[in-house]
């Protein structure tokens, strides 16, 4: 048997999970792979506050920096969140040649080239499964099990907020703000929200998804996100009568070489199985120039399928630190490239649910037309024009004619 010891830095939602799930199945991971797991340290500056779990007298101290620098430890797991203070623990802890573990997807997004060529620099890795798709080892799946494809595209439901605020507010007709304050008490929810509910968490995991499938690091300017903020019920109604749910999806496609990427809020078939994902749950699917379509689904944030991953990557980072297996493949993937060729916004070709609340719709099908919009159904009892495909910049001039038309992306997998 042998020990790997764990730092903690950051003793929020996820990192009680981790210390809960390690507590609960340390010994059966022990018995599995002769890894045992000791949570030596845990690092937060608050170590007052009862989180439930009951750890060890002295385990618990303010100093962060103490827990990166102290050579019993092996591992160090950062949850600190936010880009500031935890890039300089992650940063400082791979210059000692000392693996990370982190769930914190803005820092991979921001700060992640400067982060994985540390990591190869000093020979050590970083391991970021919890960061996309909460406990959903989807990222293992690309790197792993889909290496040997191209990837062609991937649909992702990636925010565990906004799918269950969207659930509840089709499902219960409840006012978006009520639903959110129950998304922030489940600990779903980011401190402050707005990364949430405007997209941008959502692009920051698309980005990290995108960075391993095309093999470069992945600007947050390749992906134009527009959250649910404001979104009325009656988009929703609307779309339920018409055959669709809304979700926010990120989409990611390799059109030749140029990378598509986008995050918004969009009309979803519902026939398509992507459609049914509800609650918190999380789903991507990524279709494979050899494997065709696949899916993968789960929790997509919360305490503990949060933790399961983490504690997924500080088992593989204590398997690679025994077998001296210096910079992992988790690393290398995000480097093959220096940079990604990516879609400007307007390029992008999208289908779109118009509704008018005020104008004409003959009017407004003219305005279309001139901007070479085909239509593919007038809904006149809601006001509301389904178009054919057209590039994302001819929908701005139109609706910039269009005064204050609502616009969402229309998908149908086609
Ligand atoms: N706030 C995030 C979400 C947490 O709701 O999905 C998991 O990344």
């Amino acid at each position: 048997m042998k020990e790997i010891r764990i730092g903690i830095l950051g003793f929020g939602t996820v990192g009680a999970g981790v210390v809960e799930g390690i507590q609960k199945n340390g010994t059966l991971m022990a018995g599995r792979t002769g890894i045992h797991l000791v949570v030596e340290k845990i690092a937060d500056l608050d170590i007052t506050t009862d989180r439930g779990i009951a750890v060890p007298d002295g385990v618990l101290t303010t100093d962060a920096m103490s827990v990166i620098n102290d050579p019993s430890i092996d591992v160090i797991v950062e949850l600190v969140g936010g880009t500031t203070i935890a890039r300089t623990f992650t940063l400082e802890a791979l210059k000692l040649g000392k693996p990370v573990i982190t769930a914190n997807k803005a820092l991979l997004a921001d700060h992640g080239e400067e982060i994985y060529k540390t990591a190869r620099e000093h020979h050590t890795g970083i391991y970021y499964e919890a960061a996309v798709g909460g406990g959903i080892p989807v990222l293992r799946s690309q790197r792993d099990g889909l290496v040997g494809n191209r990837i062609e595209s991937i649909y992702g439901i990636l925010n565990g907020t906004c799918n269950y605020i969207l659930t509840r507010m089709e499902r219960e007709g409840l006012p978006f703000d009520s639903i959110l304050a129950d998304a922030q008490a489940l600990g779903y929810a980011e401190t402050p929200p707005d990364l949430d509910i405007d997209g941008i968490d959502t692009a920051h995991k698309a980005v990290v998804l995108a960075s391993m499938a095309y093999g470069a690091p992945v600007p947050m300017e390749a992906c134009p996100a527009k959250g649910i903020r404001g979104l009325a019920e009656s988009e929703i109604e609307n779309a339920d009568a018409l055959g669709y749910r809304i979700k926010l999806l990120a989409i990611i496609k390799d059109n030749a070489g140029e990378v598509e990427l986008s995050v918004e809020p969009t009309l979803v078939p519902k026939t398509h199985m992507i459609s049914s994902v509800s609650d918190s749950f999380n789903a991507v699917f990524v279709k494979g120039d050899i494997v065709d379509d696949t899916m993968y689904y789960g929790r997509g944030a919360g305490r503990l399928p949060t933790g399961s991953a983490v504690i997924g990557d500080i088992m593989e980072a204590a398997a690679d630190k025994l077998h001296n297996v210096g910079t992992p493949v988790s690393v290398t993937m995000m480097l093959q490239r220096d940079t990604l060729d990516y879609y400007p916004e307007g390029n992008i070709e999208k289908r779109c649910y118009l509704r008018f609340p005020q104008a004409n719709l003959k009017a407004a099908a003219e305005v279309l037309e001139k901007h070479g919009i085909g239509i593919a159904s007038v809904e006149e009892s809601f006001s509301v024009i389904l178009t054919q495909r057209a590039k994302e910049s001819a929908f701005v001039a139109a609706m910039a004619e269009l005064g204050d038309a609502i616009r969402l992306r229309l998908e149908d997998f086609e």
